[in-house]
């Protein structure tokens, strides 16, 4: 499937439903697919960014009312949140850090659906033992390490993804057929601020024909990525991620892709 990349330096930056705006207490304030979400923050804790909006908008668009979900790498909770907002069925929340953990609980209930999300603390699958799901968003961290260090987007402690990005994405899709129901979806970004064509193989290795690119975006480089260009040069020439100008900017990557169970 063919999807159009956007050029960001024809038209301006849209308004994404992806970049949070600080409230005047810890809380940021989500909006996804029209849900308004709040969300307590944890300074140890991955705070939502383009990538989150972007995928879980499309999960949404999709459909995901009556299905069972798991949210895996959930961070904060909004993906989890918004799942049960947009009527899935059964909602799981996982992720290997327990602030994580704490953190979704307290912003399911801040939001009404405490008793929707049930939060799970393991390193990916491991959580949720043999269950399957109709829908698997998966979003652990995936991008070349050096990366997140010089981004700001990861706290300290968030478990990075190896030097080019792949580690933890890899092993996930590696384990998710046994987690997927049949005809069940893995949702899952990829950015080309890691070594996006090997997860796409591996995706292909496993999935096969059943995989698609559902969406991709170009998005300009952030101040801290901007200042931190020789790191991300080497790291390009290095072949451990990619990223390319567009007229005046610096733009990465954004593709999200949804691998599909025999049914
Ligand atoms: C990129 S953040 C995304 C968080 C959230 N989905 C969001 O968009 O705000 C990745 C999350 O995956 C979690 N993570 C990293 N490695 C993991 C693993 N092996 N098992 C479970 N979660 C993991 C991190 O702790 C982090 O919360």
């Amino acid at each position: 499937m063919t999807v159009a990349i956007p050029n960001p330096a024809a038209e301006p930056r849209p308004a994404t439903p992806a970049e949070p705006a600080p409230a005047a207490d810890d809380a940021l304030h989500w909006s996804v697919a029209g849900f308004d979400i709040r969300l307590h923050t944890d300074p140890a804790v991955f705070r939502p960014t383009v990538t989150t909006g972007v995928l879980t908008s499309e999960v949404l668009r999709a459909g995901v009312s009556g299905r069972s979900a798991l949210d895996l790498g959930c961070g904060s909770g909004p993906i989890a949140i918004a799942l049960v907002k947009a009527g899935a069925a059964v909602v799981c929340a996982s992720d290997l850090m327990p602030e994580a953990c704490e953190l979704t609980r307290r912003n399911a209930a801040a939001n009404g659906v405490a008793t929707r999300v049930e939060v799970l603390r393991g390193d990916l699958f491991e959580a949720v033992g043999d269950r399957r799901f109709d829908v698997v968003v998966d979003d652990v961290s995936g991008v070349a390490e050096e990366v997140a260090i010089v981004s700001s987007w990861f706290p300290p402690a968030v478990p990075l993804g190896g030097s080019d990005g792949t580690s933890l994405t890899v092993e996930m899709l590696r384990q998710s057929p046994r987690h997927l129901a049949p005809g069940g979806a893995l949702w899952f970004p990829v950015l080309s601020l890691s070594n996006a064509a090997r997860i796409v193989a591996v995706a292909t290795e496993i999935y096969g024909g059943n995989v698609e690119l559902v969406a991709a975006k170009l998005i300009p480089f952030s101040p801290e990525l901007k200042d931190n260009l020789a790191t991300l040069t080497r790291l390009r020439e290095a072949g451990l991620i990619s990223f390319e100008q567009v007229r005046s900017r610096l733009c990465w990557t954004l593709e999200i892709y949804r691998a599909t169970a025999p049914a």
